[in-house]
């Protein structure tokens, strides 16, 4: 199959150092919120690569659900495949890809467990079928077949039926991303793409530099 006619021209207005704000997170929120605006389906969606102990990397798609200006919040299974390798490289790689509207952002940075506090309040806010999916998936295990998952999933709807709250798994939660670097990427004419990328300095501050493209 021949792809190479696939081509888009990108046009939009170009990125100044001027549009940047000092530290990352205003202008992530800034984009963020333009991404949600241009109907996007799950802006939040995000790439997450880890890497295992021979230095192979995974990747996979999460959620980012919350961020701060400490980190950047995703929820997941404390015994996946990705969580065994974060645990073996807690150096990880985070991709908001927006193609629809010519932009990305990287963020690189070091992952640690969130409190469980936090997953516990998060889990609250799932649909009850969400929160048994979460007890009944080994995920990145094998499984049989669909009809086992399915039948796991009935016998922990059957186990908390009783239960007005489906209580967090201990094997499932939340993750903290903490940013040392973040490149805003908007696709250009020509190609000429704009790209930034704010630095975390050991004092605390953040260096921002232009990055050819
Ligand atoms: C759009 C999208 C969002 C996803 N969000 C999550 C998520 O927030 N948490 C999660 O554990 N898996 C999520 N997944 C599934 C993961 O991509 C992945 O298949 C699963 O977590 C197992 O990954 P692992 O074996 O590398 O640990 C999502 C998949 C897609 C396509």
């Amino acid at each position: 199959m021949d792809i190479g006619f696939l081509r888009e021209d990108y046009n939009p207005p170009l990125l100044r150092r001027k549009d940047l704000s000092e530290t990352p997170f205003p202008t992530f929120k800034t984009w963020f919120e333009h991404a949600i605006a241009s109907k996007l389906p799950e802006p939040n969606a995000m790439t997450l690569t880890t890497t295992n102990l021979e230095g192979q990397p995974s990747a996979r798609m999460v959620l980012l659900k919350e961020w701060t200006e400490e980190h950047f919040t995703f929820f997941t299974n404390y015994q996946s495949g990705k969580a065994t390798q974060m645990e073996q490289s807690p150096k990880v790689c985070l991709l908001l890809a927006w193609p629809v509207i010519y932009r990305q952002i990287i963020i690189q940075g070091t992952v640690a467990k969130a409190p469980e506090e936090v997953s516990h309040a998060y889990f609250q806010t799932r649909p009850r079928k969400s929160q048994i999916a979460a007890w009944a998936s080994d995920q990145s295990r094998p499984i049989d077949s669909r009809e086992a998952l399915e039948k796991r999933f009935k016998e922990v709807e059957d186990k908390f039926a009783k239960q007005e709250n489906v209580p967090l798994p201990p094997h499932w939660g939340g993750y903290h991303v903490k940013p040392q670097r973040i490149k805003f990427w908007q696709g250009g004419k020509n190609r000429l793409h704009d790209c930034f990328e704010y630095r975390l300095e050991s004092d605390g501050s953040w260096d921002l530099q232009r990055l050819c493209p």
